[in-house]
């Protein structure tokens, strides 16, 4: 896990952006994974404007979604959909038919989930998959309790995950209950994660992540598993880490690193 404080969460979002820019750019038909949530919004206007003002180029690429809210249509302003047709996809050259996001209304979701594994592999998985980690430690909505091991399925969201995205809806009963997510273990298969936390909302989750167990109670702690993890964390978000002082040293010291460190 390499762990990259920062004060601020938009420059940190742009750090992670050229990580991505430099997967898109060194292998244009990369297979990006993407996530919703307020977390990623300034990472994604930075990608916005490398497309824009660099040209950085999409239309080779496919993009999966990590999750939808059950019940909620393409068209529902809260649908993950919608977040992302509005925060990056209609502002890029993304191909429509290169995108997938699980589908919130299938009519057999069973099938869908195995179909949505089914397309990761047929595109030879996903190089680099971006994260959100909720106040539980989620990723994607992988709720307390889910199998590190687990696949894209339904799954009923936990009361906090509910509370904290009562924000967005009317009323906090519109809330969706259900969600469609990818698995731990889908996720754990992705070539490169890139983990974005801010604020004091996070400290806890984020100290569980990177300092707990590895356990199914935070499932972001599965990143402890993975050979290539990269966590961009303001301070705020970092403000529980007992290492603190040590991810700092390394940052500092990585220019004189020997290479492959
Ligand atoms: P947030 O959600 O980016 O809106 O804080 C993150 C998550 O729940 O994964």
């Amino acid at each position: 896990m390499e762990v990259i404080i920062g004060k601020s969460h938009d420059e940190l979002s742009k750090a992670a952006a050229q990580v991505i820019a430099d997967v898109v750019n060194s292998k244009p038909d990369a297979v990006l994974g993407l996530a919703t949530g307020s977390t990623p919004l300034a990472l994604y206007k930075e990608l916005i404007r490398m497309h824009t003002e660099e040209g950085l180029d999409f239309s080779h690429c496919t993009t999966f979604n990590l999750d939808e809210y059950v019940g909620l249509t393409p068209d529902h302003d809260q649908s993950y959909h919608y977040f992302m047709n509005e925060n990056l996809f209609k502002h890029i050259n993304i191909p429509p038919e290169n995108i997938h996001i699980p589908s919130g209304t299938t009519q057999n979701y069973l099938a869908f989930c195995e179909w949505y594994e089914m397309r990761i592999e047929e595109c030879d998985g996903i190089d680099i998959q971006v994260l959100g980690i909720g106040s539980d430690g989620h990723i994607a909505f992988n709720e307390p309790g889910s199998s590190l091991g687990s696949r894209t399925r339904i799954k009923t969201l936990a009361k906090q995950t509910i509370e904290d995205n009562a924000r967005f809806f009317d009323k906090p009963e519109d809330v969706p209950i259900y969600a469609i997510t990818m698995g731990v273990g889908t996720i754990l298969e992705a070539d490169t994660l890139i983990l974005l936390a801010n604020g004091e909302s996070k400290a806890q989750a984020i100290s569980d992540a990177i300092e707990g167990p590895v356990s199914s109670w935070c499932t972001a702690s599965a990143l402890q598993l993975h050979p290539d993890s990269l966590l961009y964390i303001d301070e705020a978000a970092a403000a529980k880490l007992k290492m603190l002082d040590y991810y700092q040293w390394i940052q500092d010291k990585k220019p004189g690193a020997p290479a492959g460190s």
